[in-house]
């Protein structure tokens, strides 16, 4: 199936570009990735089924579209980045479920290390939606989709921020069936793993670690 969506709304490419510069502060960074992450989910659930209820305007009553399944999400963020796009699709869906997968790069075969795993126990019950500000080689979202595979849940998608070709490929190699939603599809991966031109490292912009 290999899919792959650019969100390329107006408003996201901006507040992208913000990010990617050099002297956008910590605070300034953080507030535009949660701002993405809002934009962001809003374009990544337009095919959330809706039911409808029976219920009462001041003039009248009415069935009334709702969400079929707002508690059944879960969204797994890889750790520590993904903490900021989660942040902002907590603000337009407070009701999902959360998962955290705590995965770093070992530096020299830039391969993904798992230091934790929590997911809603019921997670065959619910989709899952993956996000990680930065898709670079895809070693962390491959183990990530690879670790949630195992518990079965009723549908996987990836959201990034920022995605590397190589990462795209690499990606859809391991998973075809996983849709990714990317805001943006960058140049190339420099030999560090870093995507050019990219924004730098997410996590340390996002921390102000660096
Ligand atoms: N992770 C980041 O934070 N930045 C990159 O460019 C690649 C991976």
């Amino acid at each position: 199936m290999k899919q792959v969506t650019l969100i390329d709304h107006p408003l996201i490419q901006h507040k992208l570009t913000l990010m990617r510069q050099t002297d956008t502060s910590t605070a300034k960074f953080r507030n535009l990735l949660r701002e993405i992450g809002i934009l962001l989910a809003y374009e990544v659930t337009r095919d959330l089924p809706l039911k409808y209820v029976e219920i009462k305007t001041p003039l009248s009553p009415m069935s009334a579209p709702m969400l079929a399944a707002e508690k059944k999400m879960v969204v797994v963020s890889i750790m520590r980045a993904g903490q900021g796009i989660l942040d902002g699709i907590l603000e337009l869906m407070p009701s999902a479920r959360v998962g955290h997968i705590g995965l770093y790069r070992d530096p020299t075969t830039l391969m993904a290390i798992e230091y934790y795993f929590k997911m809603p126990h019921d997670i065959e019950h619910r989709d899952v939606l993956i996000v990680d500000p930065m898709l670079a080689t895809g070693n962390s979202a491959v183990a990530a989709v690879d670790r949630l595979k195992e518990l079965n849940p009723l549908s996987i998608k990836f959201l990034c921020l920022l995605a590397a070709p190589e990462g795209i490929a690499h990606f859809h190699e391991q998973h075809p069936d996983v849709p990714i939603y990317t805001a943006a599809i960058d140049e190339y991966l420099d030999e560090h793993g870093y995507i050019i031109p990219g924004l730098g490292d997410a996590g340390d912009r996002l921390y102000g670690t660096k």
